[in-house]
């Protein structure tokens, strides 16, 4: 994945570390600056890592002027968003996970310059969402970011929220991290270099905080897997129409785990190599590997 177009200032384990849902922001509109770079940012955005084409807009409020937002409902989940990143994708194998990782790399981008974020996979608009994306018949809008600064103080629906979600809470390494089979744990002591870029994993957004990444190393591969969680892929796509959630989180988690690497200077690529390891259950589904070099 070519992650040239993109200059972080902070280093990314900083900027993931920062990162959270943010809900409760200052209404004042993002500065053109800042609104520029991120414009730029999203335009240059066009392919995912697993070579899905897709495209993605900055819609945020000028001076004065909030008509650009109108239509952009969020149920008041998100208060005084000035603006939102919305992208459109079309089929594809990878589609999710392709669009989820170019997301999140604006939503780490968008950190990095000061502003909040939130992933909003079901508290929006779609219809309004979709007319500003002048979306195809042929595309999904699979989820959007509000965008904006963080408001001083978070209200107390900030704080019930995150306790609703849990957010705070991440699974123990134990339960997400393994070596050779998913019967072994592979731990903080063993995973050598790749201790921080498998705890930026762990630090990532997931809807409705699952976690649903589960990654096993395998020599010099790394196989990602998603554990889906009973009943809620199927409810949300069939009953609410939403995207596949889990595997937008799959997306985010091959982001921050590459990013990292990257950065550490340990290269390697995504490929296509289904081990045949036991899964630990059937909601247990193999996604994508991680080849080092
Ligand atoms: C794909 C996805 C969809 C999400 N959808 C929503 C949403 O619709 N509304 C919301 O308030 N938060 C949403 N979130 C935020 C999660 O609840 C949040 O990432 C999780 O609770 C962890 O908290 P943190 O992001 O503050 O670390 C979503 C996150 C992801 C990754």
């Amino acid at each position: 994945m070519s992650d040239s177009t993109i200059t972080y200032n902070q280093a990314i384990t900083g900027i993931i570390g920062r990162r959270f849902s943010c809900r409760h922001y200052d209404p004042r509109p993002i500065e053109p600056g800042l609104r520029d770079q991120l414009s730029e940012m999203l335009s240059a955005s066009s392919t995912g890592p697993l070579g899905t084409r897709m495209r993605f807009e900055l819609v945020s409020a000028g001076d004065g002027d909030l008509t650009a937002l109108k239509g952009l409902g969020t149920y008041g989940f998100i208060k005084g968003a000035s603006g939102f990143i919305i992208g459109a994708v079309g089929q594809g194998e990878y589609n999710m996970e392709d669009y989820a990782c170019l997301l999140e790399r604006a939503v780490l981008f968008a950190t990095d310059i000061g502003l909040g974020t939130c992933w909003l996979g079901g508290t929006f608009r779609k219809s309004g969402f979709s007319r500003k994306i002048s979306l195809k018949e042929t595309e999904i809008l699979p989820a959007a970011v509000a965008v904006g600064y963080v408001a001083d103080k978070p209200r107390w629906f900030d704080s019930y929220m995150r306790r609703r979600a849990g957010s705070d809470n991440r699974l123990p390494w134990a339960e997400l991290f393994f070596d050779g089979t998913f019967r072994t744990p592979l731990s903080t002591d063993t995973a050598g270099p790749f201790v921080t870029p498998l705890e930026m994993i762990r630090l990532g957004p997931s809807a409705s905080n699952k976690q649903p990444w589960r990654v096993i190393r395998d020599g010099t591969q790394w196989h990602f897997y998603v554990q889906r969680t009973s009943g809620y892929g199927r409810r949300n796509t069939t009953l609410f129409h939403l995207a596949d959630m889990q595997r937008i989180d799959m997306g985010i988690a091959m982001c921050h785990f590459e990013l990292t690497l990257r950065e550490m200077g340990l290269s390697g690529q995504w490929i296509h190599a289904q081990p045949g390891i036991e899964k630990p259950d059937e909601l247990t589904e193999y996604i994508v590997t991680w080849q080092g070099k």
